[in-house]
C-alpha cells in the first residue's frame, strides 16, 4: 500500500484505476485506528475494487479546549493497519493541502448540526461537514463508509451528500464493541482502569431504553431511569439520552415523517472522557 500526500498524486492513482474500470471506496479517518475502522475498510473492500483510507486529524472539528494536540494515532502503525485490512492507498495530506492559506469556505448542514451533539460541541459538525465534503470531492469514490458509532455524524454526512448532489453512496458501518459492550473509539484510551469497568453502562442503559420503546412502554420514564443508573455508576454528567427518528433525529413520534425506524442516542461523561453511543429501535405501534 502506498501513501500519498497531495491531491494530484491521489488523483493520478484514482485516474489509473478508473481507466481500468475499477471502482473506488473511501474510508475517512483521523487515525488511531481500531477494529471499528478495520471493519469499515473490510466492508469497503467487499463493495469496491480499490479502497482508499484517509488519515487527517482535522483541527476544524476540535474546540480549543479539546484534544487536537494529543489526538491518539501513529502514522506508520495506522498505515500498516490500513494495508492489513485491504486498503490500496492511504491519503495522509499535510495541513496546507487540506486548508491552504486563505481558506475560508465552510460547509454547514443547518438543523441537524445544532441538535444533540451540536448543542455540546457547536463547532463540531461544520468542521466534519467541511472536511468530509473536501475528501469526497477530492476522491469522488463510488462509496464512502462512516461508522454508525457516530450516528449523528453519519446523518449529517448523508444530508450534505444529498444537498450538494455529490455522486457518492454513503454506507453506515456497524459499531464494533468490546466483549462487555463498550463501543470501540480512539478516545477510549483516555479512560482510567476504573472508568473502563464502568463505561459499558452507557450501552446497557441505551439498550434498556430501546427495549421499552419496542415493547410500547413508557420510554420517557425509562430515560429517567437510565440517567439515574449512569449517575449511580459514577458518570459525572449525562448530556442526553433521547429517542429519535433514525433519519431526521427529531424526537421519536414528532418528526412529521412516519418511519418505523428510530435510534436511541446518548452522551455521558465518565471521569475526563465523554462517551457517546447509540442503538437502533424499531417501532412497536402506530402513534
Ligand atoms: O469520524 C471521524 O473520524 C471524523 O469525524 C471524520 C469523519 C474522519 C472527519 O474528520
Amino acid at each position: 500500500m502506498k501513501t500519498v500526500r497531495t491531491i494530484s498524486e491521489l488523483r493520478a492513482h484514482i485516474d489509473g484505476w478508473r481507466a481500468q474500470g475499477l471502482s473506488v471506496g473511501a474510508v475517512p479517518t483521523m487515525g488511531g485506528l481500531h477494529e471499528g475502522h478495520i471493519s469499515l475498510v473490510r466492508t469497503a473492500a467487499m463493495h469496491t475494487d480499490r479502497v482508499i483510507g484517509t488519515l487527517f486529524v482535522n483541527p476544524k472539528q476540535f474546540a480549543v479546549n479539546e484534544d487536537f494536540e494529543i489526538y491518539p494515532g501513529n502514522e506508520s502503525v495506522d498505515a500498516q493497519k490500513f494495508a492489513d485490512a485491504g486498503a490500496a492507498l492511504m491519503f495522509a495530506p499535510p495541513m496546507d493541502v487540506m486548508y491552504p492559506p486563505g481558506h475560508s469556505t465552510c460547509v454547514t448542514v443547518e438543523g441537524l448540526s445544532g441538535i444533540l451533539e451540536g448543542k455540546f460541541r457547536p463547532h463540531f459538525f461544520s468542521g466534519v461537514a467541511t472536511i468530509v465534503t473536501k475528501l469526497l470531492m477530492q476522491i469522488l469514490p463510488n462509496i464512502a463508509i462512516f461508522g454508525e458509532k457516530d450516528y449523528q455524524q453519519l446523518c449529517v454526512i448523508r444530508s450534505l451528500v444529498r444537498d450538494l448532489n455529490i455522486p457518492v453512496k454513503i454506507i453506515g458501518g456497524l459499531t464494533v464493541r468490546e466483549k462487555d459492550g463498550l463501543a470501540l473509539s480512539s478516545r477510549n484510551i483516555y479512560l482510567t482502569d476504573e472508568d473502563r469497568t464502568r463505561a459499558p453502562a452507557l450501552f446497557e442503559t441505551l439498550k434498556d431504553v430501546a427495549l421499552v420503546v419496542e415493547n410500547g412502554g413508557d420510554y420517557p420514564e425509562a430515560i429517567q431511569l437510565a440517567i439515574k443508573r449512569l449517575i449511580n455508576s459514577d458518570f459525572s454528567e449525562v448530556d442526553y439520552i433521547t429517542v429519535c427518528n433514525a433519519d431526521t433525529l427529531l424526537p421519536w413520534g414528532e418528526s412529521g415523517i412516519e418511519s418505523d425506524f428510530g435510534r436511541v442516542l446518548g452522551a455521558a461523561r465518565l471521569g475526563k472522557t465523554r462517551l457517546i453511543d447509540n442503538v437502533p429501535v424499531v417501532r412497536a405501534q402506530s402513534f
